[in-house]
């Protein structure tokens, strides 16, 4: 019996051949599905609208008509109940179908396949990954090696070949991470004009970046780790104007062409004479800003002759050998040339802030 048929004769007759009201419904909803998931179309869609919705000759109210209308008082309730939710049942599914079609037809339209697919992202180079590449290629023009060294260091090598006497505040224990009784986490890159010198014959000219670490309490510019660049250079006749040279022409190249150098006297153990160097204030040209707080000059490195000490050390001879050495934090030189006021955002390793680095 097809479900016209169905439709058309009366709830008591189909009853009185065995069928239930539920079942009866049910059936409805069935056929009505497997019809449904034939239509493809906007055009085959309407059509089962009219077949099963439609208000005259609609299979749902020849229900309506035959079965509802037709039924015993007793079996109303239910009936009615079934014819409703059929209905809704009917409409819903209907609804649905035909926001599928349209969102499949839309993609359809839309998806050009001649059309090179949606760049993937692949992240951003950190700033002081920009910064250290962008120093690294300033220094390799001047014919300098990039090397490595550990972050775990012998004590030795952090300070006694650097000439640092025993009593020197920064062996404190306050700023000196211990891993053992001689081991540290390096407290600067220094160390490694060490392990370079004993391992090699001058003429040397060596970059090497890394991380350090000391016992620093976390604020807007200090953090326990950060990073450095220690650069060197031994040879035959290497002089403090070397020293100047090659310091200036880097602040040129790195914070401007117009960028003027100034060295001031200081101290480390490993260096004789030892300089501090300001660059002039790239942000307000040396007028005086909030950056270089209206002195016109910002401090950027330290630097110096290598002391004869640490070439004994190393067994190079001071009479024949003369060299220089300089260090600075990467981190500071970061955040100057990106305007980043707190150095903790750097290694929060938060996507919002980092993916502004590309
Ligand atoms: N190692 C020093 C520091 O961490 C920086 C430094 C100063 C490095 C002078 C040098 C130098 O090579 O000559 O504070």
């Amino acid at each position: 019996m097809s479900f016209e048929e169905k439709t058309s004769r009366s709830l008591g007759e189909l009853l009185a051949e065995g069928g239930s009201v539920e079942g009866l419904y049910s059936e409805l909803r069935a056929c009505f599905d497997l019809e449904k998931s034939n239509a493809s179309s906007g055009e085959q869609l309407k059509q089962l609208r009219d077949r099963w919705l439609g208000r005259k000759n609609g299979l749902l109210s020849a229900a309506n008509d035959h079965w509802l209308k037709a039924a015993p008082r007793e079996l109303k309730p239910q009936v009615g109940r079934l014819q409703n939710e059929s209905k809704r049942y009917l409409e819903s599914a209907l609804a649905d179908a035909k926001t599928q079609l349209a969102t499949a037809q839309q993609t359809q339209q839309h998806i050009d396949i001649t059309l090179p697919g949606p760049p993937r992202e692949i992240g951003a180079c950190h700033p002081v990954r920009l910064v250290n590449e962008e120093v690294w290629s300033i220094f390799r023009g001047l014919g300098y090696s990039i090397a490595e060294g550990p972050e775990i260091e012998t004590f030795y090598n952090n300070f006694e070949a650097l000439n640092f006497p025993e009593d020197h505040p920064a062996v404190d224990e306050m700023d000196t991470i211990f891993i053992e009784d001689r081991t540290v986490l390096r407290t600067h890159t220094s160390p490694n004009q060490i392990r370079i010198m004993k391992d090699r014959e001058p003429p040397l000219r060596y970059l090497v970046p890394g991380k350090v670490y000391r016992h620093d309490t976390p604020d807007s510019t200090h953090t326990p780790m950060f990073h450095q660049i220690e650069g060197f250079a031994v040879g035959e006749n290497i002089t403090f104007t070397d020293l100047k040279g090659t310091l200036d022409y880097f602040s040129k190249q790195f914070f401007g062409p117009d960028t003027k150098t100034r060295f001031r006297p200081s101290f480390f153990p490993f260096t004789e004479p030892s300089a501090e160097v300001d660059v002039s204030c790239p942000f307000c040209s040396g007028k005086g800003c909030r950056t270089c707080k209206d002195t016109g000059y910002i401090e950027v490195l330290g630097c110096g002759m290598i002391d004869p000490e640490v070439f004994r050390h190393v067994g190079y001879d001071p009479e024949r050998y003369s060299g220089f050495a300089f260090g600075f934090g990467i981190d500071r030189f970061a955040m100057l040339k990106y305007h980043i006021d707190d150095i903790q955002l750097l290694f929060q390793g938060d996507v919002r802030f980092l993916r502004q680095f590309r």
